[in-house]
């Protein structure tokens, strides 16, 4: 049997957010957050209009389209049971968000919403009794819409002050239950699609029939603002209990952008890429730089940050104590074409050297080999342990006449990477755990809908809204379940 190298408490589990499975999307006080309006975060038809009336932007659902995840796998109600198929699998750690809106509906309340913060802590509390450790995200593009609407999101620095209030709530609510807590997922996704990632809206638009356009200026402005907010949080957060464990969460499948060529163009082209997909967020976070490229962005656009010196201090200072981010695949850069962008990162040429994708329609390809380069490269830059939040495969299923779900395709994706991980350990990488993306069906973040399942448990819930929710284990359930028992000595058999 060929050695592994996974450290004995090695964080075995799995990840979804809350916007993608809870439902109950206006239940127990909640109100709407940003994807509650969008049918998946790439949709370039949000449920917003502008009101003239009011001068404002505000909700408008398309009584045509299907939002899935109002009702999501109803996990708000059910989650009970679907923790018990987590922890069938030996789970060690399971991730999750906190719907924002669920603790604050409209986000600017001084108060709490008590019946929000009760279900997380029975939440939370269940994982725990069930020898799962809570992994939790505070913002999973889950902006309540009303900041949005009303302040203009993140471009607004009053947005710092409603984190806090939120941040402070849920650090002291939960400081017995939670231990990691992640701050805001794939947050690098800002530059390229700001609402729906990163909750930033223009309420003095210059086109009040496009939602999605959002000035230079004020995506700069939003970045400041969540460097500090960033910063902020591992201060308060190590304030109000020090063993806390204060990560960022960034979308890192754009790490691995190799050039297309040897051409100094296109090698350029890669690094840049890299940047201002992943390190102008990265390098902030982990070692409390801005990096001189994003000020000459600023200086070519007219940004003029609005930071003073206190808060330059506090962004060097408090800086992640871990490195989490997703990785689906790697991409390639060649001057020639315009890189195209989705939730599994960015797409260019085909990459001729790899073997295979996934099948239709995603066709995502998949390089494993990716996630090692890409666990090196954090390393070696950050030098900080690192947790792999996400990973996995969407593929489109249904059951055969036994009510079975043979999905070796995911078993494969799995086996493979972990093989990689396995690797990256070996050269030196620190890596805290492993958490599959999506290990029961639930609605996809970039499209919304069912019938991209990433699962382990199959949920009966249909693109249409049909479906009786019953969940049932896929063939890839017990495979896991023996990775995880073998510490990963599974992945060497076969
Ligand atoms: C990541 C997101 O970008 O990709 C998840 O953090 C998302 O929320 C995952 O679900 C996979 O993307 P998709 O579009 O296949 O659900």
């Amino acid at each position: 049997m060929t050695k592994t190298y996974f450290k004995k408490d090695f964080l075995w589990g799995g990840a979804v957010a809350a916007n993608q499975l809870e439902g109950a999307w206006m239940e127990d006080g909640k109100l709407p957050n940003i994807t509650d309006v969008c049918v998946g975060i790439s949709t370039n038809e949000p449920g917003l209009v502008w009101n003239n009336n009011t001068n404002k932007w505000e909700m408008k659902l398309d009584d045509k389209k299907t939002y899935l995840s109002h009702e999501g796998i109803d996990f708000y109600h059910r989650y009970k049971e679907d923790l018990k198929l987590m922890a069938g699998m030996g789970f060690k750690a399971f991730r999750t968000s906190i719907a924002w809106s669920r603790i604050f509906p409209k986000g600017d309340e001084d108060q709490p919403n008590m019946k929000g913060l009760k279900f997380y802590k029975d939440l939370f509390r269940e994982m725990r009794r069930l020898g799962m450790e809570p992994v939790i995200t505070l913002s999973h593009y889950e902006t309540p819409l009303y900041l949005l609407t009303e302040y203009g999101g993140w471009g607004n620095r009053k947005m710092i002050g409603f984190w806090e209030n939120y941040i402070r709530t849920v650090f002291n609510y939960y400081k017995d239950d939670v231990t990691y807590w992640l701050t805001f997922n794939e947050i690098n996704n800002m530059y390229r699609r700001p609402v729906a990632s990163a909750g930033i809206l223009d309420i003095h638009p210059a086109d009040t029939s496009d939602p999605l356009t959002i000035p230079d200026k004020i995506k700069w402005q939003a970045y400041c603002n969540l460097l500090i907010a960033n910063a902020m949080t591992v201060k308060i957060g190590h304030e109000i209990d020090p063993s806390f464990k204060i990560g960022c969460m960034l979308s890192c499948s754009s790490v691995a952008t190799y050039p297309y060529t040897c051409d100094p163009k296109d090698v350029w082209g890669a690094l840049n890429l890299q940047r201002i997909s992943n390190f102008y967020f990265g390098d902030p976070f982990c070692l409390g730089i801005i990096p001189g490229y994003v000020k000459r962005i600023w200086r070519e656009v007219g940004y003029i940050p609005d930071l003073t010196d206190e808060e330059y201090d506090l962004i060097k200072k408090y800086t992640v104590d871990f490195f989490s981010f997703s990785y689906y695949r790697s991409g390639t850069y060649s001057k020639d074409v315009k890189n195209a962008f989705d939730t599994g990162g960015i797409t260019g040429k085909d990459n001729p050297y790899l073997r295979y994708e996934a099948p239709e329609p995603w066709k995502w390809p998949v390089d494993p080999e990716g996630l090692r380069y890409t666990l090196n490269v954090l390393t070696d830059r950050y030098h900080l342990p690192l947790m792999i939040v996400e990973n996995g495969i969407g593929l489109d299923e249904t059951p055969d006449e036994n009510h079975m779900i043979n999905d070796d395709f995911r078993k494969l994706y799995i086996k493979e990477h972990l093989i990689q991980v396995n690797e990256a350990i070996q050269d030196g990488c620190d890596v805290m755990g492993y958490l599959y993306w999506g290990p029961i069906d639930i609605v996809s973040a970039g499209t919304g809908e069912m019938k991209k399942r990433y699962g382990f448990v199959y949920v009966d819930r249909h693109n249409d809204g049909t479906g009786t929710l019953e969940r049932s284990k896929k063939a890839s359930y017990d495979w896991y379940k023996e990775v995880i028992s073998s510490n990963g000595e599974k992945i060497f058999e076969d």
